[in-house]
This record gives structure tokens, sequence and C-alpha cells, in this order.
């Protein structure tokens, strides 16, 4: 699973930067480096109230507000995207 971060300014002033220093941390201390390959992007040409993450197909966006920490460990223990308040998903090629 490829989990690519916007860190372009409106995301990381909405809070992808912190998605990030949780990821990394999250990824080594559950040894998950074979499984979620990590990336950051420029501008993913989404900007708005939210940060931007691009897992595999699937463009994310989180509100500031939202709890990214349990998405992600709900994503880890069911290898799915759950249902979090204030995060929303679509698949990129989906119109
Ligand atoms: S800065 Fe993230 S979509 Fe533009």
């Amino acid at each position: 699973m490829t989990i690519t971060v916007c860190a372009g300014s409106s995301c990381s002033h909405r809070g992808s930067q912190k998605v990030v220093e949780y990821l990394v941390n999250y990824i080594s201390t559950n040894s998950l480096q074979e499984k979620w390959k990590l990336k950051a992007s420029f501008c993913m040409k989404d900007c708005g109230e939210h940060f931007c993450v691009q897992i595999d197909d699937y463009r994310l966006k989180f509100l500031p507000n939202s709890d990214y920490r349990k998405f992600f460990k709900e994503l880890h223990k069911t290898n799915e995207l759950p249902n979090i308040a204030g995060i929303t998903w679509r698949r990129q090629d989906a119109k």
C-alpha cells in the first residue's frame, strides 16, 4: 500500500505534516515498512478546507479536526478504508 501525503502549503497548514510525523512513527513502531510505503507529494491540485492523502487509487480528504490516528489504526487492523467522521474518499478515476 502506498500512502502519499500532500505536503503543499494549504495541506501542511491544515495538518498534513502532523500526519507524516505520526505515520513515520506508526510505521516504525509496527514494523510496517514492507507493507506501507510513505511518500510526500507537491500540491495535489485539490486544495480546500481539508488536507489530502492518496492511498493507492483513493484520494482522501481529512478535515483538520478529524481523528487521523483512529483512521490509520483501523486501516492497519482491517486493511480497508474505515468510516471515520470528517474523512472522505473516492477512487481517483471516479467522476
Ligand atoms: S496543497 Fe494539498 S492539494 Fe493543494
